[in-house]
């Protein structure tokens, strides 16, 4: 089992370049019969790995198995000790989560991720479709507690970090609908639900489970959805799911590393659907209108609103009105 991993390790970090069974066998200091055998296990298991005549044993660049050993190769040294933990289903990767945060299993850092989720959540009590092949990550932050607004700046840090990884990775342009959705054009592209646990007797600590999905691959969204969902690749993609990951985790972790510091607001800004736009929302079950002229620096929305005036929406849902008339 652990040879295994130890030559996937090794085939991740050297994807798409050969490495000969000799100097598998001499790194891992077993004999080359046991290299052979675990390359097929491993194949077993759907990894395609080309025999390179006279240069040995190569993982496709294409494959796209999620694993701890496909992560950790895309990561920085600094982020590398961290608990990575990957599934092939589970209910939720926030309720995982939220399950070792009670055993008391979660360190800064720990990352869960799945190919699939049987019961995927979404915010308002809502379910978040989640097949096979999609991105479902949940991120856990420990953090200290200065200040509470430093606190709600969280979100709009994972909706940054989305939007760099796909500006890093693909020729995409991603846009951030307030709160915490990121979309491709006037269809959303990944969903983000943060949930806290805060201590309350001190108000000085918390623990923030940040769940991202991102549809990565077309898939046959179901109806209710269809007409708003997109997925970041139609065909082949050209990336890795892992890559993805571990862009979107790194960049995370770096925008929150100092909660106090909100400079990332004015990319979030310059990169919102909303700004200057008439949106919908309600406010004690009554519809409401108005423009957005500003997000602060805390994430909150400046609405002038009709009949009204200023507003400030620090959270809840909002439809907005794009150039043809379209709500999205
Ligand atoms: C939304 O769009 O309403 C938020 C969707 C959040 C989905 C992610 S997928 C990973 C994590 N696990 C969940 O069950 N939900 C979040």
């Amino acid at each position: 089992m652990a040879l295994k991993q130890d030559i996937l390790s090794i085939l991740e970090n050297m994807r798409g370049k050969a490495v000969s069974g000799q100097q598998l066998a001499d790194m891992l200091a077993v004999s080359r019969n046991s290299i052979w055998k675990a390359i097929k296990s491993l194949e077993k298991e759907g990894y395609r790995i080309t025999a390179v005549t006279n240069k040995g044993y190569m993982l496709d660049s294409d494959n796209d198995i999620l694993s701890k050993e496909s992560i950790l190769a895309q990561l920085d040294d600094k982020y590398k000790q961290n608990d990575i933990i990957v599934l092939k289903t589970t209910t939720s990767t926030n309720s995982e989560a939220m399950k070792m945060l009670q055993d008391k299993k979660i360190r800064h850092g720990t990352l869960i991720v799945s190919d699939e989720q049987t019961q995927g959540r979404g915010r308002m009590g809502k379910s978040f479709f989640s097949p096979k092949s999609g991105i479902y990550m949940s991120v856990c932050l420990c953090k200290d507690i200065e200040n509470i607004s430093d606190v709600m700046i969280i979100t709009p840090a994972a909706a940054v970090a989305v939007r760099r990884g796909i500006e890093a990775l693909t020729d995409k342009d991603a846009k951030i609908k307030w709160v915490n959705d990121v979309y491709l054009g006037k269809k959303k592209v990944c969903g983000i639900l943060t949930q806290a646990d805060i201590d309350f007797e001190s108000g000085k600590a918390g623990t923030f489970i940040v769940g991202i999905g991102i549809n990565f691959v077309e898939q046959d969204f179901p109806d209710d959805i269809k007409d708003r969902a997109c997925a970041l690749f139609e065909g082949k993609p050209d990336i890795t799911r892992s890559q993805m990951i571990a862009k979107v985790y790194s960049e995370l972790l770096q925008l929150t590393d100092n909660l106090a510091d909100h400079s990332f607001m004015e990319e979030y800004k310059s990169n919102s659907l909303v700004i200057g736009k008439v949106i919908s929302y309600t406010i004690s079950g009554q519809a409401k209108k108005g423009r957005v002229e500003d997000i602060d620096n805390n994430g909150g929305l400046i609405i002038d609103e009709e009949d009204y005036g200023k507003r400030m929406l620090t959270c809840g849902e909002i439809s907005i009105k794009s150039a043809d008339g379209e709500w999205i």
